[in-house]
């Protein structure tokens, strides 16, 4: 059974006290936004439309780059959850099975509650929203449930006494039969204590038809909503607390694992182990027993098996380390392959460059890949040696087998097997370090007798 999706994502968010609209603020690495596309990923909608106002230049621009098949349609003024679906009704026009509506800053919700949404649709509801038990139930909408069956919802301001000491309330979300959205959203009026249009006012519209509507219940923390600063430190939290169980749960070994962030889409395997206060953004994937000390920063890199990396090492986007390599402490490597069991220990950087397997960058090499304007590429050989403090002017290729003498400035190619010495020859002058300081001395007392 095919379905679609509308993604409410137009509301102003003032609480944020941001310029960026607040699906587009950091969860996880990536976008609030990102987290609710993943959800509905199973659910492989035919259609799926994001309605946009606050911000929706920069929204659109980041659904063409997370969701590129979506539908973007503006709600000119946020009228309301009514009125933002109305928005989207004809982008679905023709197509067939069930409408999802969620959230844009609702992140938690995980694809087994949409798929239990789906069962109660599929059961006979033509409605089916998500209701929660609320610590607070605060402004929520309050479920009138009786006998199983969903009969009202009730905005907090237009609810009686009763009605607002009901716990069980709207989470927002809906699963609809997409003739019924189509015939109702337009009929929903505004009418009530805000002068809003009510999605919520669909349920007593469709049982005034005869029409069965269904309440799904989830635990709170899935219906968690991004409306502050604080409530987005706090879904902070909970996400990396889930993932850091997950990643534990699978056989991933952390020391301290309430000091490692992780991202959305870390992926790490088995038997890979985690020290201290490392941080990963987004697209990580790393292979089976890896070592990964403390105080690494990895993003958009790939870590193969068996390498090790850190202390204080920084991976950025590109970055490809082979099996068995070592990246150690204060390296940062960035669009570059590490062969396997190459080593680049200390204090480096490695950058736009190929390293062959079983290479040895000595502490401080850097490969200068950037002119002022350009970009350029480093080619380093396997079994290359490059010496301590060497300068690798790009574009240069150190041969296989070669030696670079440390301290050197490479700025021409060296062959396959050469050693390549690109600095000044050392002169020793016998005796005069220590005919330097005696005069020196000598000079300071005289100066010091003059003094007193
Ligand atoms: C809505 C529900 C309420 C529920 C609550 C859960 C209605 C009338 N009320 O409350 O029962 O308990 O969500 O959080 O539906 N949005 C738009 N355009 C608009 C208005 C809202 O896109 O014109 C989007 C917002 O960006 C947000 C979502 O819809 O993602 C919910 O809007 P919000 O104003 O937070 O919900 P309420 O109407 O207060
Ligand atoms: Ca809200």
């Amino acid at each position: 059974m095919s379905s679609s999706v509308i993604i409410l994502a137009a509301g102003i968010g003032s609480r944020m006290k941001s310029d960026m609209p607040k699906v587009l603020h950091p969860l996880g690495g990536v976008p609030v936004l990102a987290h609710v596309l993943a959800s509905i990923a199973e659910l492989e909608a035919e259609r799926l439309v994001v309605v946009t106002g606050h911000g929706a230049e920069r929204v659109e621009k980041a659904v063409a780059e997370l969701a590129p098949a979506a539908t973007c349609v503006r709600q000119g003024e946020p009228l309301g959850t009514g009125h933002a679906v109305a928005q989207a009704l004809p982008a679905l026009e023709g197509a067939e099975g069930d409408v999802f509506i969620l959230y844009g800053d609702t992140p938690f919700i995980t694809p087994e509650t949409l798929e239990r949404m789906r069962a109660a649709r599929q059961a006979g509801a033509a409605l089916v929203f998500l209701g929660f038990e609320a610590a607070d139930p605060g402004t929520y909408g309050r479920m009138i449930v009786r006998d199983g069956a969903l009969e009202a919802i009730v905005e907090a301001r237009e609810a009686t006494p009763e009605q607002a000491a009901i716990s069980l309330c709207n989470s927002g979300l809906v699963c609809a039969e997409a003739a019924t959205l189509h015939r109702l959203v337009p009929r929903i009026g505004n009418d009530n204590a805000k002068g809003e249009f009510y999605l919520t006012d669909l349920v007593a519209m469709a049982r005034a038809e005869g029409l069965a509507c269904a309440m799904v219940e989830c635990p709170e923390a899935e219906t968690l909503g991004i409306n502050s600063r604080a409530d987005l430190a706090a879904a902070e939290a909970a996400f990396q607390s889930r993932r850091r169980a997950e990643l534990l749960e699978a056989g991933v070994g952390m020391t301290a694992p309430e000091t490692v962030f992780l991202a959305l889409d870390t992926a790490i395997g088995p038997d890979t182990t985690i020290g201290p206060n490392v941080v990963f953004g987004p697209g990580v994937t790393v292979e089976n027993g890896v070592t990964i000390l403390p105080f690494c920063h990895l993003e958009g890199c790939h870590i193969s098996e068996g390498a090790r990396i850190g202390p204080f090492a920084r991976l950025r986007p590109g970055a490809e380390i082979g099996e068995d390599a070592r990246i150690g402490n204060y390296v940062e490597v960035k669009e570059a392959q590490i062969g396997r069991g190459a080593k680049v220990n200390h204090l480096s950087y490695v950058g736009d460059a190929s390293v062959g397997e079983a290479a040895n960058l000595g502490a401080g090499t850097i490969t200068c890949n950037y002119d002022g304007v350009m970009k350029h590429c480093t080619e380093i050989g396997e079994r290359a040696f490059i010496g301590s403090n060497s300068a690798l002017v790009a574009p240069v290729r150190v041969g296989d087998e070669a030696l670079v003498g440390s301290g050197s400035v490479i700025t021409e190619d060296v062959p396959d097997g050469a050693l390549a010495l690109a600095r000044d020859r050392q002169v020793n002058k016998p005796g005069l370090a220590r005919r330097l300081m005696n005069r020196l001395r000598a000079q300071k007392r005289a100066r010091d007798r003059g003094k007193g």
